[in-house]
């Protein structure tokens, strides 16, 4: 009878959790009853609002750990807000800001209380909370119809892999004791392990509390593929799936450096190539003066007219060229100048000197075409593997900035 008028309880109790978790990722919540109560309009209560304010309108702590107090003795309060290590500062403020509207709601009038969600966690006291192992508290969760068929296979590695992120954290800074990592049990099977302890902890408490916390997974959780286990300063969570951010262990400012590079790549290799074009350029019409230059001497010029001109006067033309070889002498004194081409052009019977081999200048030398021809086949070819090879290193290369 008795057992009959509780199932629908039981089951209302199984949806509002699910509900409430499914909405808010909300884990755990204790009013911590030993602590007492305050009176409603109390000072204790002004301070504690007044502190919850202020952590959820700071936006200097970039890091996910917040340690405040306020007050003074005996209404002192102080709370300590702690995000999941691999979080960015918005995603931390929202999960913490959700839980400062939470907490005193669902525990009026209590000087002491937590909250676990899945991104974070928020207490206060007024007792002082900073550089303490706390052990209550402590809940653990575990996601259901997930259990291993190889326990021992499975805790195998997980009881290696958990004590390697265990020493990690622990060695963290003030600011981060955090951990993630994966390890293989079998083909189609990885663990995802992440521990955090609240970084106000030394090294040697951030140990001893992530310890308890792995002794607890035995005694809750035996068999289970994914679980966490929450403690007011240290947290563990493990499963089959990915669930953490890979937070990368390059700098940040590498990307940056990469992406300077990369433009200074393409900008080096635009002038590259511009230059080259203009060194084809020349190239190809240096090779034409000197195809005429040559034909000319052989006495084959009219070879090179097309063949659209030819009812012209072959006198005209082979004077035309002439002049035309005439302007690409090498030496500067050596070329007509625009009167004398103009003179040229209306006269017949004007001798024309001999032209020698067309020249051009280059970088502020001048060299004959022949020349020009052989020293810019190497220089395009060395232009282009340069060209190449940075292209490559600014691809290949990992920049670490110092
Ligand atoms: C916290 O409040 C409780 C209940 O009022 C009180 O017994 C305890 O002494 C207080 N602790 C501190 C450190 O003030
Ligand atoms: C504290 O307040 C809660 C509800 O506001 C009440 O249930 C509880 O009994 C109170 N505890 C004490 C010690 O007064
Ligand atoms: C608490 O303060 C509010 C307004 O600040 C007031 O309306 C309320 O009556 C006060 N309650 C007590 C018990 O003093
Ligand atoms: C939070 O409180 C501190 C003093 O405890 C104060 O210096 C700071 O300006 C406050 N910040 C905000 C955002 O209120
Ligand atoms: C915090 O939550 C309150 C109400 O839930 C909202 O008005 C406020 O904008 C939020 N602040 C931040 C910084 O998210
Ligand atoms: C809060 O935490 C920071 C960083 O861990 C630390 O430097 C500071 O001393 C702490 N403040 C208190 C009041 O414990
Ligand atoms: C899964 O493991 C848990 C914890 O050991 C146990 O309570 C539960 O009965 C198991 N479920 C199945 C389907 O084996």
């Amino acid at each position: 009878m008795a057992i009959v008028s509780f199932m629908p309880l039981i089951f209302l109790c199984f949806l509002v959790n699910l509900v409430t978790h499914a909405a808010a990722e909300r884990q755990y919540q204790n009013c911590v009853t030993e602590r007492g109560n305050f009176t409603a309009n109390a000072t204790y209560m002004a301070n504690l609002d007044a502190l919850l304010d202020n952590l959820t309108a700071n936006t200097q702590i970039d890091y996910g750990f917040y340690n405040l107090s306020y007050g003074q003795n005996p209404e002192k309060v102080s709370v300590i807000g702690l995000c999941r290590g691999d979080l960015n500062p918005d995603v931390c403020r929202s999960c913490l800001n959700n839980s400062r509207v939470f907490l005193p709601q669902f525990c009026p009038n209590y000087k002491e209380a937590i909250a676990f969600y899945e991104n974070c966690m928020l207490r206060y006291s007024n007792r002082s909370i900073f550089g303490v192992v706390e052990d209550t508290p402590w809940y653990y969760y575990w996601w259901p119809g997930n259990n291993v068929t190889n326990v021992d296979q499975y805790n195998q590695v997980l009881f290696k892999l958990l004590p390697e992120l265990q020493s990690k954290a622990a060695s963290g800074d003030n600011r981060l004791k955090y951990a993630a990592g994966s390890a293989t049990v079998t083909d189609s099977l990885r663990i995802y392990a992440l521990v955090q302890c609240t970084p106000d902890l030394s090294e040697q408490l951030c140990i001893d509390c992530l310890g308890v916390a792995f002794s607890e997974i035995s005694s809750c959780c035996n068999s289970v593929a994914g679980v966490t286990i929450g403690r007011p300063s240290c947290n563990v969570r493990y499963g089959t799936n990915p669930f953490y951010e890979a937070i990368p262990d390059t700098p940040k400012g590498n990307s940056k450096l990469r992406t300077v590079i990369a433009i200074v790549a393409s900008v080096v290799a635009f002038i590259i190539v511009i230059v080259l074009v203009f060194i084809y350029l020349r190239v190809k019409m240096a090779r034409k003066y000197i195809e005429v230059w040559r034909k000319w001497n052989e006495g084959t010029a009219l070879d090179i007219v097309d063949s659209t001109l030819s009812g012209a006067s072959t006198n005209e033309i082979m004077r035309c060229i002439h002049i035309g070889l005439l302007c690409v002498q090498k030496d500067v004194a050596n070329r007509p100048t625009m009167a004398s081409v103009m003179l040229m052009l209306n006269s017949n019977s004007a001798t024309l000197p001999k032209p020698s081999e067309p020249a051009f200048v280059l970088q502020g030398r001048t060299f004959t075409g022949t020349q020009l021809l052989e020293r810019n086949s190497g220089l395009v070819e060395t232009a282009i593997n340069n060209v190449q090879a940075s292209v490559n290193e600014a691809s290949n290369t990992e920049l670490y900035p110092r």
